[in-house]
């Protein structure tokens, strides 16, 4: 089978394309509900982005420095990516946009970007707490920083690098851990310069000399290794399973989740390795013997696999011992709680867990938890996916008490798990 587009490099080629002069051509761009907020936003800034009657997506930019104030709201629904990204945009154009969202996005920090764009000049209005909604009123001129991240997020350091797209001078942003280095990658892609220099103490200093022109091109969208997580984990949940999940994306800092899988025990390979469109792809066979066990999952590692703990959980809890999972603070401020969220549901399925401030320890047994609970999933998309695969193993059907934020970012899920012989089904309400 093969998972949707990669999230996060669908909603760069969009935004870069509608920047970009003349025309960006993407296939395999992710349909999901995020990536149709980024691309109505875009629209809103003047860029024209389509979809085509063959599935390819065309975008025809406005070129650096030309984007417009937005008439309308920009409703971001349930996507940090969009809103993160875009208010860079912004902060570097000399225009204004306000940021809304759903119940989700609106309990979201938005401070970690609201720093270093205030310093860069942009001005900023937000509800209590740094939250949505958010008016961000770019500068008129905006200056070139130099800003070491606080936390690791390739959010907030492509915020900067955008708005140094079209700042006078040189933006560095500095990372100490490595986070995903999409925004890099697609800006050279696209005809940008940006360097990435390694400094001491293994951090890097990533660097835009502004302003920089973006010209069109051709774009490949590969599968996105943190959807195609979840199907890895059901087949090795299910004995006897064999799958296959074709030209699934393996940047090495996104492929966290199956190094450790692999730790675990888990039967994956990894054929037809190979480069499209810039970044490392491969199919992913999978083959289900459910001998998983547990394992320490090394810090430094959390960044490569940040979106994966919650179905990473959910193979913990089927495993043989104790899975150790540290540095998890980040999980505390994504689409919900993550670390309770995964708690509160491992325990009401009969998993023995401690959670602690930014850590977590599932005690596995070796099988397959009893099950029969409903799951509250917070607007989650990932918590309501985890738990999804997680009913396919345990004893008792496992319900989810919603699932349509499974839209924003895996909208054939239920069709594609259930081609593989799940059985999940929707109740409307
Ligand atoms: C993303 C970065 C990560 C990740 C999110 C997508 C991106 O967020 O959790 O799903 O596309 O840049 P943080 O930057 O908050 O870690």
């Amino acid at each position: 089978m093969r998972v949707p587009g990669d999230k996060s490099i669908s909603h760069r080629s969009l935004m870069f394309g509608a920047l970009a002069k003349e025309e960006t051509m993407i296939s395999g761009l992710l349909t999901g509900e995020d990536v149709l907020n980024t691309a109505a936003a875009m629209r809103g800034m003047g860029a024209n982005v389509e979809e085509g009657d063959d599935g390819l997506w065309r975008t025809f930019g406005v070129g650096t420095g030309h984007l417009k104030t937005p008439t309308t709201i920009l409703d971001m629904g349930n996507s940090g990516t969009s809103t993160r990204l875009i208010a860079g945009l912004v902060s570097g154009h000399n225009i204004s946009a306000t940021f809304t969202g759903d119940a989700s996005l609106t309990k979201r920090p938005m401070k970690r970007i609201i720093d270093p764009l205030t310093q860069m000049g942009a001005r900023f209005e937000t509800a209590e707490g740094g939250r949505l909604p958010m008016t961000v009123h770019g500068a008129a001129k905006s200056k070139a920083i130099t800003y070491r991240l606080p936390v690791a997020s390739a959010q907030v350091k492509s915020a900067i690098l955008l708005a140094g797209l079209n700042t006078e001078g040189k933006t560095t942003v500095i990372e100490d851990k490595p986070t995903r280095d999409h925004t890099e990658n697609m800006l050279r892609h696209f005809g940008a310069n940006v360097t990435v220099e390694d400094i001491e103490g293994g951090a890097q200093a990533i660097t835009i000399d502004g302003p920089q022109e973006l010209f069109g091109c051709a774009i490949d969208v590969p599968s996105d290794p943190s959807s195609a997580a979840f199907p890895t984990v059901a087949a090795l949940l299910a004995e006897g399973s064999e799958i296959k999940l074709l030209g699934v994306g393996m940047n090495p800092r996104r492929t966290g989740i199956f190094t450790t899988l692999i730790e675990m025990g888990a039967d994956i390979t990894f054929k037809n390795q190979r480069v499209e469109g810039g970044e490392k792809v491969a199919d992913i066979l999978v083959k289900g013997t459910n001998t998983l066990k547990g394992v320490d999952v090394p810090e430094d590692r959390v960044p490569s696999m940040i979106d994966e703990f919650p179905v990473l959980a959910m193979a913990a809890a089927c495993a043989n011992g104790t899975t150790r999972m540290t540095g998890l603070e980040e999980l505390r401020v994504k689409e919900s709680d993550r670390l309770k969220m995964v708690a509160d549901g491992l325990v009401a399925c009969g998993v023995k867990l401690e959670m602690g401030e930014a850590s977590l320890t599932i005690h596995g047994t070796g099988k397959a938890p009893k099950g029969g609970a409903l799951i509250e999933t917070a607007l989650d998309h990932r918590i309501a996916m985890s738990f999804l695969i997680l009913g396919i193993a345990s004893d008792d059907p496992i319900s989810v008490d919603d699932g349509s934020p499974i839209a924003t970012s895996f909208p054939t899920f239920i069709e594609l798990m259930n081609d593989l012989g799940a059985k999940i089904s929707a109740d409307s309400p």
